[in-house]
């Protein structure tokens, strides 16, 4: 298993060009599966472990795939099967958004029930909702989910909680079945706006999606088409909170400001110095952060993905400031971590309380999940001397060549293979 070594204590100076997003890519090239024409998408983070995955899972449902840099072209190559293999679906849970556009088009789907992992238990029992109330029946199977439904109705959908995965699953069913369906309580993250754009490139009307209600026109045939993915926002959160942590200047091209906008107005607050323009974004930090306590919540509220990496930045603010997570139970793990670092962390429940030190130290750490192990990095890169942070693959999953990037802006970063 590959590991990261990082001499931390330099401060990031130079640009950092921010991949396509992951988030936006996953569902976008689930909906090829929607069409059996050609389509290509392009800014697709292809390095990441979770894109590969996704090939996998387009092939092994009887899509061809090919990947060209930052382009990949899907296609057909024969009818597609209706069931989702559970290798693909354990290690990635994004698998499940194959049910919305499988069952959609051929009355049947069978996925394996994710499991839960790292970051809490993850039900999909608004997605499950959300079918049932579009007139399919599900059947429970030896940890399978089956479920069938010989035409999808169109309808109107109110999801309890505003889920990302689940407004994008029936975003593809809908844009499937022939009628309007109404989605409220949606989530609106610019990945949802993104996944909105390229269905009515396919042929499917969509409105309002950014917004808590969606409404859909699906069609029985959509047709190819080409679609640039949007900018990764937790990338560029996570680089900008980065060179908040170990100071210095720093560019992002390709970045959208406008996606940020609460983590930026959390780093002015810190005492980050921010601008930013058409596709790009610059930071400067000088001294240590103000201490800013945050509260994740739903778009446009602060990301649950970039809690991990402020908390990283806190704890080494000049003062005391409190974390809470509201949208994952469990997505605390990298505390314990980060106090290997020497930092002062105490969790309780859905809170945590951040006591900053002035400086942190290298030592070995492991990552848990992508965003766990991108809050190590944020440390490591602020830390005295050296630290080894294990389990690499985890970040693998949502940061691109992440030990090129840094490189390239004066960190001392290495892989360990
Ligand atoms: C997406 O996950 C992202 N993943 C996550 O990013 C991100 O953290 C999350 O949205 C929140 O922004 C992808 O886009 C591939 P949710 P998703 O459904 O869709 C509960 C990363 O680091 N819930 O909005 O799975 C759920 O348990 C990943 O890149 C139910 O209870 O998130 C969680 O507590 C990690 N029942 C909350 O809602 C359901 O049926 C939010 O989940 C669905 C969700």
């Amino acid at each position: 298993m590959d590991r990261l070594t990082i001499e931390g204590g330099r401060p990031l100076e130079g640009t950092i060009a921010v991949s396509g997003s992951k988030n936006a890519a996953l569902p976008i090239l689930v909906a090829t599966l929607l069409t059996d024409e050609p389509c290509v998408v392009d800014n697709v983070p292809a390095g990441l472990r979770d894109i590969k995955t996704t090939v996998r899972l387009l092939e092994s449902l009887g899509k061809r795939v090919r990947v060209g840099g930052a382009s990949v072209r899907v296609t057909a190559a024969g009818s597609l099967k209706t069931q989702a293999p559970y290798d693909i679906v354990q290690q990635m849970r994004a698998s499940v958004l194959v049910a919305g556009p499988l069952l959609a088009r051929f009355g049947l789907v069978r996925v394996p029930i994710p499991g839960g992992c790292a970051i809490g238990l993850r039900p999909i029992d608004i997605h499950l909702q959300g079918f049932e109330a579009m007139g399919a029946r599900r059947i429970a199977d030896e940890g399978d989910i089956i479920l069938s439904a010989p035409r999808l109705a169109p309808g109107a959908l109110r999801l309890r909680f505003p889920s990302v995965g689940a407004t994008e699953n029936l975003m593809l069913a809908a844009a499937a079945t022939p009628g309007r369906t109404t989605i409220r309580n949606a989530a609106r993250e610019p990945e949802i706006a993104d996944l909105a754009a390229f269905l009515v490139r396919l042929g499917a009307r969509v409105e309002g999606a950014g917004t808590s209600a969606v409404t859909i026109e699906g069609r029985l045939r959509l047709k190819g088409a080409r679609h640039r993915v949007i900018p990764d926002r937790v990338e560029a959160g996570t680089y900008l909170i980065a060179c908040a942590a170990a100071r210095g200047r720093l560019r992002l091209k390709n970045a959208e400001a406008g996606h940020l906008t609460a983590v930026i107005a959390a780093l002015r607050r810190a005492g980050a110095r921010i601008r930013f323009g058409r596709g790009w974004i610059e930071i400067a930090m000088d001294g240590r952060p103000q201490p800013v306590s945050m509260r994740t919540a739903p778009y446009p509220g602060f990301p649950t993905d970039l809690q991990a990496p402020w908390m990283a930045l806190m704890a080494l603010s000049s003062g005391a400031a409190r974390v809470r997570e509201d949208v994952f139970e469990n997505r605390f793990l990298h505390a314990a971590e980060l106090a290997r670092l020497g930092a002062r962390i105490s969790v309780s429940g859905a809170a945590a309380a951040v006591s900053g030190v002035e400086q942190l130290s290298g030592a070995p750490v492991m990552a848990s999940d992508i965003r766990a192990g991108a809050a190590l990095l944020v440390a490591a890169l602020a830390a005295r001397g050296r630290t080894v942070i294990q389990r690499v693959y985890h970040v693998d999953r949502g940061y691109e060549d992440v030990e090129g990037k840094l490189s390239r802006v004066g960190a001392r970063v290495a892989r360990l293979k």
